[in-house]
Formats: C-alpha cells, sequence, structure tokens
C-alpha cells in the first residue's frame, strides 16, 4: 500500500468522533430495531426475499438464490418489469398525481412531472422505441444530459425489455464509439446539444463522429437546445425526437414481463486494462437492491423530497436518481445544472426552493462549497434537511464535519455510502436510525451484506490493520458478468480468492466493526468520484505520434481526491515544451473526455523501471506529490531519474 495511503489512515485512526441518531430521527426511522442485522446474517436469502416482496412481481420467485460461483442467481422463477416497478404501479394508487420528479435545467427551464404524466412519456417512448425496431434484449445506447428524456429513454427500455447502456454525456466520441462497438447498439439516443454553464456540449456533433463504422442504424436526436446547437443532420439515420412523438399512439405499452435474471442494462467502468468493461446487471435482483436502500439506508418517507446531484451517467445516477428513488414512488428533484451557475449558492436555492429533505452528494463537491465558504449556504432556508449522504470516493473527516454543520445543521445525519458499479448498491453504510457515524468512516456493511479485511492468503486480519476489502457473500445486486467477457469477470473479481468478491480497495477494520475505506489498490484512479484506469490515459497518450511511452499515476488533490499525473517520454527528436503539454492534454480529451484530463504532463527521459521491467509507480507519485526532486524539470536529464531508482530498489 502506498505511502500517501498510510499517511491517510492515521489521520483517520486518530478520529474519535461519535455521531449517534438523535432519538427522535431514531424513533421516526424505518429502521430502528438492531435485530434486523443479526436476523439478516442469519438468514440472507429470508431477508432478501422479504425485501423482494416490496416490488410488484408478475409472477413470484420459486427460489431465492442459486450460488455457482462466480455467477449468481436471485429470485429464479419470478417474472417482473423495472419500468412498472418504477412507474406504473404508482399510476394505479394514491401516488398517480403525486409529483415524481421536479426537473431543474439550464438556463433557467423547468418541468414537473406526475407518476401519471411521467408514465405517459415512457409509454411514448417505448412506442418510439418499437417504432424504430427495437426489440426485447437489444441494446440501446442512451448519450444525453441531464433532462426528463433521459429518464423516459431509460425506463422505455426497461418496458419493452431492451437493454440500456447510458454513456457519460462528458465522454468523447472516441469513448462512445467504444462502448457502442462492444455493446453492438443498433440505435443511439443523442440531443442536438447540452447546456453547461452557458456553454454548449456537443452531443450530436460527438454522436455523429461516433456512430462511424459501428452498427447503428437510427440516431434519435432530442432538441435540447435548438438553433444554436447548428448540429448538422443525417435524414437517413437522424430521426427527430419530437416530430416522432407527436406521431405516436397515446395508448399504453403494456411492461414486457422479464424474467428476475434477464439484463436490465450495461453501464461501463474502468479497469486495470485500456478497454472499458461493460457491467451486466439483471432485473430482479438489482431492482432490489435498488428498492431496499432507499428505504433502509434512505429512510425514505412518502412526504420526502429527495434529491441526488449525481449524473444519471453514472452508476450513481441509474440507483438514485432513477430506479432506487422512482421504485419507491419518492418525489425527487432532478437538476441539469452546475453547482455554480448562475451563481456559487444554486444548489442551497433548489434544496430552499424544493424543501429538499435527502441530500446526497460527492465528497469532492463539498470540499469545493467548503472552500467557496458557509457564506453561500448561509443564505438559504436549508432547514428541511433531515438526512444527508456522500458518495465515490472516501470523505476527510474536515469535508464531513463542514457539511455536517453547514449543511446538516448539526442534526442531520450522513449516511456514507460505499459500493461501486459492480455492487449495484451501497454496501457499506450506515442505516441512519440505528447506527452511530464517524466521520470518515461508511461504518458497516448493511443488513444482508457480509464484508471482511483479509490479508494476502484470504484470512481476515486483526483489527486496525490494513488490507483487502473483500465481500464474503452473493447479494442481489451483484453484477453477473462483464459484457462479451465473462473470462475477464471471474478473473478481475473472484480470481484471488475463489468465491470471495474482491472490490479492489483497501480497508481497515477498527475496534468497534467501523470499515476505513482506503481507496484503490488496482491502477484505477478515482478523480472527483470518477474511476479512470490509468492504462485508459496511457494509451490515448501513446497514441500521439510524438509520445514514445506514458505512465500516468493519481496524486494526492485537495479538491479531486485524486488528479492525474502523466510521465511522458518524447519520440526521438520530439521537444517537449509548453503547447506540447496543452496539445497531449487535448488529446486525452479527445480520446476519453475532460474527466480523463491530465492535470500535469511531465516529460522525462525514461520512465523508472523496475528489473522485470514494472513501472515504478510509486516513485512517480512522490515525484508527483513534490516528496522527492521540488523542481521537476530536472527529470528530462536521464541520470536523475537513474539515481532515483537506485534510492527506490527493491521497494516496489
Ligand atoms: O474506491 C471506491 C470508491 O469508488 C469506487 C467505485 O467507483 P464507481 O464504480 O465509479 O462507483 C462510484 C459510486 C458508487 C470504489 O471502488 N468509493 C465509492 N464510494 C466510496 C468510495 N470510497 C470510499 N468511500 C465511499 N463512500
Amino acid at each position: 500500500m502506498s505511502s500517501e495511503v498510510h499517511h491517510h489512515l492515521d489521520t483517520l485512526l486518530h478520529e474519535d468522533r461519535l455521531f449517534p441518531p438523535s432519538a427522535s430521527f431514531r424513533q421516526q426511522a424505518n429502521v430502528n430495531d438492531p435485530s434486523v442485522y443479526e436476523r439478516a446474517d442469519q438468514d440472507p436469502e429470508a431477508y432478501w426475499a422479504e425485501q423482494a416482496r416490496q416490488l410488484d412481481w408478475f409472477e413470484p420467485f420459486t427460489q431465492v438464490l442459486q450460488w455457482d460461483p462466480p455467477h449468481a442467481q436471485w429470485f429464479l422463477g419470478g417474472k417482473l418489469n423495472a419500468a412498472y416497478n418504477a412507474v406504473d404501479r404508482h399510476r394505479q394508487g394514491p401516488r398517480r398525481h403525486k409529483v415524481a420528479i421536479f426537473w431543474e435545467g439550464e438556463p433557467g427551464d423547468v418541468r414537473t412531472l406526475t407518476y401519471e404524466q411521467l408514465g405517459r412519456e415512457v409509454d411514448r417512448t417505448a412506442h418510439m422505441l418499437r417504432h424504430l425496431g427495437v426489440r426485447k434484449g437489444d441494446r440501446v445506447t442512451i448519450y444525453l444530459p441531464m433532462i426528463p428524456e433521459l429518464v423516459f429513454s431509460i425506463l422505455a427500455c426497461a418496458k419493452i425489455g431492451a437493454i440500456h447502456s447510458v454513456v457519460f454525456g462528458g465522454f468523447s466520441a472516441n469513448a462512445l464509439r467504444e462502448r457502442i462497438l462492444d455493446a453492438d447498439s443498433k440505435l443511439l439516443i443523442t440531443a442536438d446539444a447540452g447546456w453547461r454553464r452557458g456553454g454548449l456540449i456537443p452531443l450530436k456533433a460527438n454522436a455523429d463522429e461516433a456512430v462511424q463504422g459501428t452498427p447503428v442504424e437510427k440516431v434519435l436526436v432530442v432538441r435540447r437546445v435548438g438553433d444554436a446547437a447548428q448540429a448538422a443532420w443525417h435524414a437517413d439515420r437522424d430521426v427527430d425526437w419530437h416530430e416522432l412523438a407527436a406521431k405516436m399512439p397515446k395508448t399504453p405499452v403494456p411492461a414486457e414481463p422479464m424474467d428476475a435474471e434477464d439484463v436490465l442494462f450495461l453501464l461501463y467502468t474502468s479497469g486495470t486494462t485500456g478497454k472499458p468493461k461493460g457491467i451486466v446487471h439483471t432485473t430482479g435482483g438489482y431492482l432490489v437492491g435498488a428498492n431496499t436502500s432507499m428505504r433502509t439506508v434512505f429512510d425514505l418517507k412518502d412526504s420526502d423530497v429527495y434529491w441526488s446531484s449525481a449524473d444519471i451517467g453514472w452508476i450513481t445516477g441509474h440507483t438514485y436518481v432513477v430506479y432506487g428513488p422512482l421504485s419507491a414512488g419518492v418525489t425527487m428533484l432532478m437538476y441539469e445544472g452546475a453547482p455554480d451557475w448562475p451563481h456559487r449558492g444554486r444548489f442551497w436555492e433548489l434544496i430552499e426552493k424544493y424543501g429538499v429533505t435527502i441530500f446526497y452528494t460527492a465528497p469532492t463537491l463539498i470540499r469545493t462549497f467548503m472552500k467557496w465558504g458557509p457564506q453561500y449556504p448561509q443564505q438559504y432556508d436549508l432547514s428541511t434537511l433531515r438526512l444527508l449522504g456522500t458518495v465515490g470516493e472516501p470523505i476527510n473527516p474536515e469535508a464531513w464535519m463542514w457539511f455536517h454543520e453547514h449543511i446538516g445543521h448539526g442534526q442531520a445525519p450522513i449516511v456514507d455510502t460505499w459500493w461501486q458499479t459492480e455492487t449495484g448498491c451501497a454496501m457499506i453504510a450506515p442505516l441512519p436510525g440505528l447506527v452511530a457515524t464517524k466521520p470518515g468512516s461508511a461504518t458497516r456493511p448493511v443488513p444482508g451484506i457480509a464484508a471482511a479485511v483479509v490479508d494476502e492468503d484470504g484470512h481476515p486480519v486483526q483489527p486496525g490493520s490494513g488490507g483487502y476489502l473483500v465481500l464474503t457473500r452473493p447479494w442481489p445486486s451483484m453484477l453477473r458478468t462483464i459484457w462479451g467477457d465473462d473470462e475477464r469477470f471471474r478473473k478481475t473479481y473472484f480470481g484471488k480468492f475463489p468465491g470471495i468478491y474482491l472490490p479492489g480497495d483497501g480497508a481497515r477494520v477498527d475496534e468497534d466493526g467501523y470499515y476505513w475505506i482506503l481507496g484503490r489498490i488496482d491502477d484505477v484512479i478515482n478523480v472527483s468520484g470518477h474511476r479512470i484506469g490509468t492504462m485508459e490515459v496511457e494509451s490515448a497518450l501513446v497514441g500521439h505520434p510524438a509520445v514514445a511511452e506514458a505512465a500516468v499515476i493519481g496524486r494526492a488533490h485537495e479538491v479531486k481526491g485524486q488528479a492525474i499525473t502523466a510521465f511522458v517520454t518524447l519520440k526521438e527528436g520530439v521537444q517537449g515544451d509548453e503547447a506540447l503539454v496543452a496539445e497531449l492534454k487535448q488529446h486525452v480529451v479527445n480520446e476519453i473526455g475532460a474527466l480523463a484530463r491530465p492535470e500535469e504532463v511531465i516529460f522525462t527521459a525514461e520512465l523508472p523501471k523496475t528489473r522485470s521491467a514494472k513501472i515504478m509507480r510509486r516513485l512517480l507519485r512522490d515525484i508527483a506529490e513534490g516528496r522527492v526532486l521540488g523542481d521537476t524539470t530536472t527529470l528530462a536529464d536521464p541520470s536523475v531519474i537513474e539515481e532515483l531508482k537506485r534510492l527506490y530498489k527493491d521497494s516496489e
């Protein structure tokens, strides 16, 4: 484990502040009987079956779990539909005219959708998909900004049994193409452009570039921006969302009865190789996980106004903007814009405007708010907030305390939720009516989830010692495989400890059984809560004609958690200068997206390698974080690397 992780750990282990839920919170909590942990532990299948019955099934399941490691099947024999559970079942009861979504877009656009209205839009979209030839099991790639049509598209796919693959709007044309090809999608849904801080994100232009040479036959285009987007139009391929929608019948589309194990969606995430992994989630187990955690971890009530600031392009948005909250019948806020547009009080203004009661966000944003100062939240009435949550990376205790004091008015419990694209829903998180929180700890596994911290041989480590975080039992919302690459699935997650899931994070458990997540132990960087593989950035860089070799590492960053530093050796005769630095950064943006832009590019005459030709990443990290070599420009001298390698010899 790297030295910065150890440093982080030392500070964490001195954290002994404890925040138990108030008596009044505990009393009203959905789960306030502590025996739930023991019950779920003794009979996890009974626990999950009980949770599963909160959903509407067209046909009941006959077996809870079939576990043939590493392959799990949950709720066998059961038939259900995720869109039916997220929308249609609420159209039939007292929630029919309840607001499902308050949408706030740029520039000043607002839209309110009741469950009934949402249901009609989903039906209309489902008609469009059918009209465009989409059938059960087909893949549909969706590349949209945070607009209601994104939710309609996702749920319309689910309703007819098509598999959606949402690609975050910040990804480049190349990244989009790679994901379309891997999923083999015939339809792409996009927008003419997206708004961001008054500027435009050229989604359609990216899409036009991305679909070339792919199986995409039709591109369904939402007119989000209009003329200003100046999007090119290909009449043989492009279909105007609004024109087509107007022609569709106004009849409901029956929800396709899906087998519990039918694939619901693919979501691509980064791993240790250059190729992103299509994480496969299935209908029954995923929805049970998402729905359960809304009721337990987020303590959701019918009276809540819930807001997760995550983009739907990531798993947090899938589970905690779409499937979790809607399946639980919530009223939620969906926000398209940025936290500082048109001003730095925007989030707090929205919380006041809608009377948000539950707010879920990322540590990197909290650190940004901290930097801006408490004068922004202080201008707004945040007294409706009763529960806060964080996700994406370890939260440093300072940020936790700031969130607690300035946003949660010292009252609202904070649920720090540890989980991953692969786990589908929160795995380690407090049940807020039961578990006293410690700033910086995600506390303990939720009921029905079994975790441990183990050493190289898979044996649990002593309390206080670091090791590999593992999940020792299957759970309903676990990924089923990697799309088209089951071998990679086996190797990545079950290769080290057979039958035991390896998330790729380091962790410690303290004397009280609290988990402290220490960050990734593989070549994955967590930039502002977004996973980026070092190999992805490295292969982008070596694709540039000036670059001979590249090594990419994550270094500690005050706001982003980690930032990307690229060490680059240039081809013979190429001169490294400021212009080339800028060009290489832009090249990575073009290849992957702005989220992967290196913070620094450092030219070096050679890369430090061990005798077995492994790049000495710890040395590079120490250089990037200024622990060795204050002035990195001296790196151009080959003797510097030789000297450093001697110092670091055998330490990797
Ligand atoms: O390293 C962990 C970190 O984010 C990784 C998962 O990234 P992704 O699949 O993109 O999903 C992010 C949103 C669920 C994990 O392997 N991570 C996520 N949440 C936390 C966290 N690290 C510490 N504490 C958390 N609460």
